[in-house]
């Protein structure tokens, strides 16, 4: 039995988790900072990694009350070290080094995007080989996962990530951050119907683009009149339908832009056994139904975790910690948040 408490810093949530490679997930705590950057429309870095600095200690205290365990019961410090925000991934990291340091535990860094890939199997036995779509506000990449850790990069979004994308449309619209839920609560009020068919891309490769679609959809509302290019601003504010109407439409084609690809990717890797999405837009229930009805029409299975493990969280950190632990991939006091 090895006891491993994951931290994550990446962005703007402060979480901390203990995982027992025996009995699974014993603690699970996240401090969203939401809040405080709702106002700005979007993640303000200085205040991001302020607010870390904050709730790092407190956060990894309720991890290990909640899992009824002390500091020197711990095997290893799991940390993310990359890609994020680097204000915030120092808080994590240096915090991570001296727990390691003080207490003598094993150190071991963590790739984000691998943590989210892995974190499905918190919760879901998946057959490998599987694809997995990783959906957030900072990335949107499709991997072919072999096993533990082993895995290959298909495609990535060459701008906007999906998770951006509807952050910065919901900006344009007025609509409050994070943009996603929101968006997906104005669509379903439009009945997930497309009104205004936004361009797919028609990118070759299993690479994503999404910063033509948030252009597109500007251009669409200055054409009806209801953006103001020069004042930069939604001028039919209160045209509750028309917002309905573009979330409605945004969320279809991002959607179908999910579907092509993943379609795309299992005609030429048709040997994986189930396909995945994960990472915040995974939240999203439309987009899992949508994918979900595709895997049922292609008779391959799907997975996706509940939304506590798709946003930002610590157990997928301490999860991919544990696997890690077990191949003795330990990191030294040198770990950097660019290792
Ligand atoms: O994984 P996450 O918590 O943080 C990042 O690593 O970015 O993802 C946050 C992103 C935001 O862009 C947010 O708009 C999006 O996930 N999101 C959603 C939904 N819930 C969160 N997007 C679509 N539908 C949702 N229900
Ligand atoms: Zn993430």
């Amino acid at each position: 039995m090895s006891l491993i408490c994951g931290i994550e810093t990446s962005c703007d949530e402060t979480a901390a988790a203990v995982y027992d490679t025996k009995r699974g997930l014993l603690s699970n705590a996240v401090f969203s900072q939401i809040d405080q950057h709702k106002f700005f429309g979007g993640v303000v870095p200085e205040i991001a990694s302020r607010s870390q600095l904050e709730k790092i200690n407190p956060i990894v205290q309720a991890s290990l009350d909640q899992a009824g365990v002390h500091l020197d019961n711990l095997d290893a410090i799991a940390v993310t070290t990359k890609p994020g925000l680097p204000g915030s991934l120092l808080i994590g990291v240096c915090f991570a080094k001296a727990i390691a340091w003080a207490k003598k535990k094993k150190l071991i860094g963590i790739n984000h995007m691998e943590a989210h890939i892995f974190s499905v199997l918190l919760e879901h036995d998946v057959p490998f080989p599987f694809l997995c779509l990783t959906a957030s506000g900072g990335h949107t990449s499709l991997y072919f996962v072999n096993g533990l850790g082993d895995y290959t990069l298909l495609g990535q979004t060459l701008d906007d990530a999906a998770g951006e994308a509807f952050d910065k449309i919901a900006k344009m619209l007025h609509l409050p951050y994070p943009g996603g839920p929101v968006i997906e609560r104005l669509a379903g009020a439009a009945g997930f119907k497309d009104y205004f068919h936004y361009p797919r891309g028609r990118l070759a490769s299993l690479d994503f683009s999404f910063s033509g679609l948030k252009t597109a959809v500007l251009y669409d509302l200055v054409k009806k009149d209801a953006y103001d290019m020069k004042a930069k601003q939604f001028t039919k504010n209160k045209d509750l339908r028309l917002k309905e109407q573009v979330s409605s439409s945004l969320l279809v084609c991002i959607a179908d832009i999910f579907k092509q690809k993943l379609h795309q990717a299992y005609k030429e890797n048709p040997q994986i056994k189930a396909i995945t999405i994960v990472g915040g837009v995974a939240c999203n229930k439309y987009i899992r139904s949508q994918v979900k009805q595709f895997c049922q029409s292609q008779r391959i299975q799907f997975f996706v975790p509940s939304p506590k493990f798709c946003t930002d969280n610590a157990a997928m950190v301490a999860f991919v910690g544990a696997y890690k632990y077990q191949k003795g991939e330990f990191a030294d006091m040198y770990l950097d948040i660019l290792d």
